[in-house]
């Protein structure tokens, strides 16, 4: 199995054990797009209903962009930071202007309220661009894998990583691979008490083997 790459494995790990949620079965941008929004500060399990209230009452942009703010932002009670429910239906505007989802990084950032990010998951997701995504689930397994202790709340800690991931991405499996480091560092590599005896990466992970785990990752500031 160790012959096999870090990213065959990470694939293989997330054939096996990925989550199965409810924007997986669809590659229309606009479902993807609400489902990373509605995720950037909210659980998959409280996310997940929100998002299937928004689908069903505004199945395609067009209907959401018809909206009024009062409406969406009602829509969006409880999930908190209302900044992104205006940005949303926003968002939502600029791409009806614009014709429809723009399919790249680049297009996707200037949207409102999608930052780096969120433009890679939805390039990658949607349109299959070779885009990795860094978040902090992928600071911690890289960071652990290939035992860098660069902190990652700093310039070169954020390059060194970005780049690492960057490299790794299979350029025709990006939507896999990138949502396989999400669930992999959401349910596998976990922050606290990591399931190492479990895990497929074990014979190659760097921090295990010098005793590091839970010193990885590094950050100036705790
Ligand atoms: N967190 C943010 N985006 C996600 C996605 N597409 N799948 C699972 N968790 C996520």
């Amino acid at each position: 199995m160790s012959n096999d790459s870090f990213q065959a494995r990470i694939l293989h790990w997330y054939r096996l054990n990925g989550r199965d949620l409810p924007w997986r079965h669809t590659r229309d941008p606009y479902a993807i797009w609400l489902s990373e929004v509605i995720l950037q500060q909210t659980r998959i399990d409280q996310g997940r209903d929100y998002w299937q209230r928004f689908v069903h009452r505004w199945p395609r942009v067009g209907d959401l962009a018809a909206a009024s703010e009062d409406e969406v932002l009602l829509m969006w009670q409880g999930l908190g930071y209302y900044s992104r429910a205006r940005n949303l239906l926003a968002a939502a505007r600029q791409v009806v202007a614009m014709g429809g989802f723009p399919a790249d990084f680049k297009g996707l950032k200037a949207l409102k309220g999608v930052g780096d990010y969120t433009a890679a998951a939805i390039a990658s997701i949607a349109f299959g661009r070779p885009v990795a995504t860094v978040d902090g689930n992928v600071y911690r397994v890289l960071s652990r894998h290939y035992g860098i202790d660069t902190p990652i709340d700093t310039t070169a800690g954020r390059k060194t990583f970005a780049a690492l991931a960057q490299s790794l991405l299979p350029v025709d499996q990006a939507a896999a691979f990138n949502q396989a480091m999400m669930d992999f560092g959401a349910t596998c590599c976990t922050p606290r008490s990591p399931r190492c005896s479990q895990c497929p990466l074990e014979d190659t992970c760097e921090a295990l083997h010098s005793h590091r785990v839970d010193q990885l990752p590094a950050k100036l500031k705790s």
